[in-house]
Order: structure tokens, then sequence, then C-alpha cells
């Protein structure tokens, strides 16, 4: 299987650079990939993940990077789009030298990726990736990074919620409203938190013991189902997909009930023509990297603030500066839902046309010279 062959895959298509680093003598096999540069350095995390095949992790990374190229174009950051994976089981794999390693191969690049946490890879894993390169973000608080995404990654999600609650139903609140979360894990939790806050009623379900416990004792007024099926067969008004990918398949877009679907899971939609299905049955989807991107922007405030003081006139992560931009996901989601509705298209089509179209137009300022 070749790189360039697998990239004419239209779902994984046009990537600038992808590294494949090795250190033997730790067993680090990664591969970075860069789908695009044009709106700055490419940002993306470090999937550490036991792949069944090298063509599994390749055509991950190569869809991974992809995605966060308009996740991060669509969230009004000055950053490309990249990822990388690390290929093995992180339970038995993972070690400071190995860490060390991979962070070794990011500085290699000189600054066209930066990277950051994602499935297997936590904020003290950062700090030591961090010992070898200045391009790691999702570093701890105590060592000037951004600490645990998922605080603003579910705050963005519940502005893109309001902001879908505003388009459907005339009003952003969700007092009263009925939301299914699937997957209460770091995301969903402080999603069910801003919920409840909120006055709505929240119905949820996970695979793993210690998530359920932790809602029975946190959040006693949560309905507990027994899984996603029952979850989607509900009177849910508000699907939340907040565990895996691909959740959005033909079988739950004939079952859901729910008016509204707008969650933190990466990869929603199973295959290309879900969205259409979506809007058909009069669905109302909040694209998934829209609403996800707080996350991102909350990693990339380590990037921003390295380069420009906030208001108090300090250099470094800010987390009012980075609050406030994913705050503006309400505003992203609200324009692309209302063009969508304008054109009658659906929303995930418009927003893959702005990002392109903000790669497109932004990057080209760069054709202009400075010294
Ligand atoms: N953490 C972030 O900042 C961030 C940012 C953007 C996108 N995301 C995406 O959001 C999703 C959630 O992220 P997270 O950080 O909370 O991950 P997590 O691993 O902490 O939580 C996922 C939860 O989903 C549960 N789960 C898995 N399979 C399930 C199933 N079949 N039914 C019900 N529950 C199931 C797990 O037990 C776990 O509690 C992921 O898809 C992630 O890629 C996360």
């Amino acid at each position: 299987m070749g790189v360039f062959a697998t990239t004419a895959d239209p779902a994984a298509t046009g990537h600038e650079q992808v590294v494949f680093c090795q250190d033997r003598p730790t067993g680090l096999r990664a591969i970075i990939a860069i789908y695009s540069t044009a709106l700055g350095p490419a940002l993306g995390g470090t999937r550490f993940h036991p792949y069944a095949s090298e063509a599994d992790a390749l055509r991950d990374v190569l869809e991974l990077s992809r995605g966060m190229a308009y996740k991060n174009a669509m969230a009004g950051l000055d950053l490309g789009g990249g990822k990388a994976v690390i290929w093995g089981d992180p339970e038995q794999l993972k070690t400071e030298p190995l860490l060390r390693a991979y962070g070794r191969f990011v500085e290699s690049l000189g600054g066209r990726y930066y990277t950051a946490c994602d499935v297997g890879t936590y904020v003290p894993d950062m700090d030591v990736v961090a010992r070898e390169t200045r391009f790691a973000t999702g570093r701890s608080r105590e060592s000037g990074g951004a600490g645990d995404s998922s605080i603003l990654t579910a705050w963005g999600v519940f502005q893109g919620m309001r902001a879908a609650a505003q388009h459907r139903w005339g009003t952003p609140s969700l007092a009263g409203r009925r939301v299914g979360i699937a997957g209460l894990g770091k995301v969903g939790k402080h999603l069910t938190g801003h919920l409840i806050d909120e006055g709505a009623s929240v119905v949820a379900t996970d695979v793993d013991e210690q998530a359920l416990a932790w809602a029975k004792a946190s959040y006693p007024q949560v309905d507990l189902i027994a899984d996603v099926e029952a979850l989607i067969r509900s009177d849910i008004e508000i699907y939340a997909p907040c565990a895996l990918g691909g959740g959005l398949d033909d079988h739950t877009v004939e079952v859901l009930r729910a008016a509204i679907v707008a969650g933190a899971a990466n990869n929603q939609l199973a295959h290309p023509g879900i969205d259409k299905s979506l809007a058909e049955r009069g669905i109302l989807y909040a694209p998934d990297y829209v609403v996800n991107a707080g996350g991102v922007i909350q990693v990339a405030d380590e990037v921003i603030g390295g380069r420009t003081p906030s208001a108090s006139g300090r250099y470094g992560f800010d987390f009012d500066r980075a609050k406030a931009r994913a705050t503006r996901i309400f505003d992203t989601t609200l324009q692309i839902l209302r063009g969508a509705q304008d054109e009658g298209v659906p929303p995930a089509v418009v927003a893959d046309r702005l990002a392109e179209r903000r790669m497109a137009e932004v990057g080209r300022l760069r054709t202009i010279h400075l010294r």
C-alpha cells in the first residue's frame, strides 16, 4: 500500500506531508500527517492505539489530520491541520523514553506540526513529550499548559447545542429540554454539569461502571438508561453523541426521536450521505467538528499565548481568552445552520465549504511576500 495511493481516497486526500517515525529500542512506531499548513502550523493530537494493521493506522491518521484542518479553520484559528498516531497498546508500550523519542520526531519538524492529547494520551504524557520539543500543547497547568481540553470541548458543545435550539425552537434556552448523552467520559461529564445548571433534564448511558457510578453520585437526577439503542429510541429532544465516532448510521437515523443532534464525538457521520438522511427526516445536525472545537481552541491558546500577551499583559495560556473564543461556537453554529436552511443543503456541507473557503482565501495571503 502506498501513501500516495491511499491519499487518492477522497476521504483522505491531498496531504502536504506524512512522516513515518521509528525508534526500535523503545518500540515507537508513529505516523505524523500534516494535511494543510495554509493557515499556519498544523495542530492536532496524538492518538496512541493498538491498530490491527499499519494500513489502519495510516488511514486513521490521514482522516483525522484532514478533519483537524477543517476544525481549526472553522474555529477561526491561525493554525493548519495535522494529527499523529502511535501504533501499539499504550498500556504495554507507553514509557518515558518512548514519549521522549516521539517528542524528538515532533521537534524535528521544526514547528510545522504542534501535537496535543488524543485517545490514549493524557496531559502528563504531553509534559514528557515537551521535554524534547517546543511544539507540544495540552501540557499541565503547572507547566504553563492548557491542561485538560475536555473542559472547553464540553463548553463549546453546550454552546453549539444552544445555537441549534435557537435555530429550531427560537430560543437558546435548554431549560426543560430532554437531552440524551451517549458517553459519560471526560466531555460527557462536564456537559452533564452545564445542562443540569441550565435546567435541562438529562438521560445518559455509558458502558463503563465507573462512569455510571460517577453520575449516580454527582447528579442523582440524571436518568441512566441501558445502552445507546435504548437512548436513541427514548423521548429525547436533543441527542449528544459523546463516545466514539460513527454513531450516526442508517439505523440511528431511522429510529432517532430527537429533533437535534449536537455532540462531542469526532467523525459522527458513519458514511457520506447520512447528513442528507438526517435532514430529510427533519433532524437538525450541528456538525461535529464545529461544535467540538472547544478543546483545540483551549490547547491552541498555548501557541497563541506564546506570541501574544493577554489583556492582563501576560504571555502564556489564558483560560478566559480561550473560553471567550469557545463561546463563539454559538455564533459559528448558528451561521452554519442558517446557511444550510437558506441554501437547502445539509449543515455539514455548509461547514465544509466555509472551512475550505477560509483555507483558500486566508491561505492565499501567504503569497504576498514579506521580508
Ligand atoms: N476530550 C476532548 O477534548 C475532545 C475534543 C474533541 C472531540 N472529542 C471526542 O469526544 C468524544 C468523547 O471524548 P472524551 O475525551 O470524553 O473521551 P473519554 O474516553 O473520556 O469518554 C468516552 C466515554 O464513552 C464511553 N463509551 C464508549 N463506548 C460506548 C458505548 N458503546 N456506549 C456508551 N458509552 C460508551 C466510555 O466508557 C467513556 O466513558 C470522543 O469521540 C473524542 O474523540 C473529545
